[in-house]
């Protein structure tokens, strides 16, 4: 039997019925209000005004510390006016991480569907961030891409999912950002129509935009997981591994925003033997060592440098998730 955890890392984006093995909450709509009443401060919520451009008008945000802000987005999710809210329901990283109150259903499902195959996947840790979405009002989420692979459990009203799969020269980047979305969206893209109980599977780095048609609300929950690696974290670790010399990124690779920053993925690696004795495998030391600027390092301490992270990874997981500021050594 398939399991939904099959899809990671792969290309392909398809839909699924949601198994009923866990009870979600029986009210989407009412659950999904309350539990932006309980968080407001914590959630994001946009909109536009169909008076000035109707779906092509341009964003505007809620004031989350303005406590009214609830009562005007409940408004606008009653009234069908094009609305959005997101709320963070579960962000869990390295063994440690929150699960919001009322969301305990959601880290049922993760556990139940998604964990045992994260866990064996990306061996070095992971990260998963389950996020509640409500929407309506043909409101459009605009086209972007996550690092992580994702899937949407879709629970009430309807939704359009447009994905346009990952071209071919983006799959074997093995250092990359996701800054090009023109590029990514050259692809055929696939449209697809979400029912309450459906579960769409958005490989990472795809490009996908969501409408919310019609004029019931729409209620979906999302699972983004896997390890994306920061190359300023992997600079940070390397450097506390130096004795003597430091490595570094060039400037344009310091950014620490989400779609200019520089990942690597050492988990698609897992399964290559190591072409350097026991080291990193051949074609990912080749590319990270081609973009880490060394200072006072010989290219033999290099190379040991790289092999021995590579060998920790194997038995402590390394992974500090996909935000460097939030490790303790960023500085
Ligand atoms: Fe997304």
């Amino acid at each position: 039997m398939t399991k939904l955890s099959d899809s990671l890392q792969t290309h392909t984006p398809c839909v699924s019925n949601f198994p009923n093995d866990i009870a979600l909450p029986t009210d989407p709509i009412t659950w999904a209000l309350d539990m932006f009443a309980a968080n407001l401060s914590d959630a994001d919520m946009q909109y536009r005004d169909p008076t000035s451009g109707g779906a092509e008008s341009p964003l505007l945000y809620f004031n989350q510390a303005d406590i009214n802000s609830f009562e005007k987005f409940r408004q606008r999710i009653h009234s069908a006016q094009p609305v959005h809210g997101s709320l963070p329901l579960i962000d869990f990283c390295a063994g440690d991480g929150t699960v919001r109150n009322n969301a305990d259903w959601a880290w049922q499902i993760y556990n139940a569907h998604f964990g045992e195959g994260l866990t064996q996947r990306h061996p070095m840790g992971s990260y998963v961030r389950s996020t509640m979405w409500m929407s309506c009002g043909e409101h459009r989420y605009d086209a972007h891409c996550d690092p992580f692979d994702g899937y949407l459990l879709h629970m009430s009203g309807h939704k359009r999912v447009r994905v346009w799969p990952l071209p071919k020269k983006y799959r074997q980047e093995v250092v990359f950002n996701h800054a090009d979305f023109e590029g990514r969206m050259a692809t055929k893209p696939i449209d697809f129509d979400m029912a309450p109980g459906q579960i769409l599977f958005i490989p990472s780095g795809a490009m996908h935009e969501v409408i919310s048609p019609g004029k019931t609300p729409s209620v979906s929950v999302s699972f983004h997981m896997g390890s994306p690696f920061p190359m300023q974290t992997l600079c940070m670790q390397l450097n506390k591994l130096l004795q003597g010399g430091s490595v570094s990124l060039p400037g344009n690779m310091k950014s620490i925003n989400k779609f200019d920053m520089y990942f690597f993925e050492p988990s698609r690696f897992n399964n290559t033997k190591g072409d350097l004795g026991h080291g990193m495998p051949k074609e990912l030391y080749n590319a990270i060592l081609a973009v880490l600027i060394s200072s006072n390092v010989s290219a033999q301490t290099m190379h040991e440098l790289l092999s021995t992270w590579w060998q920790i990874g194997k038995s402590h997981p390394l992974y500090r998730g996909p935000y460097p500021e939030r490790s303790q050594e960023f500085n």
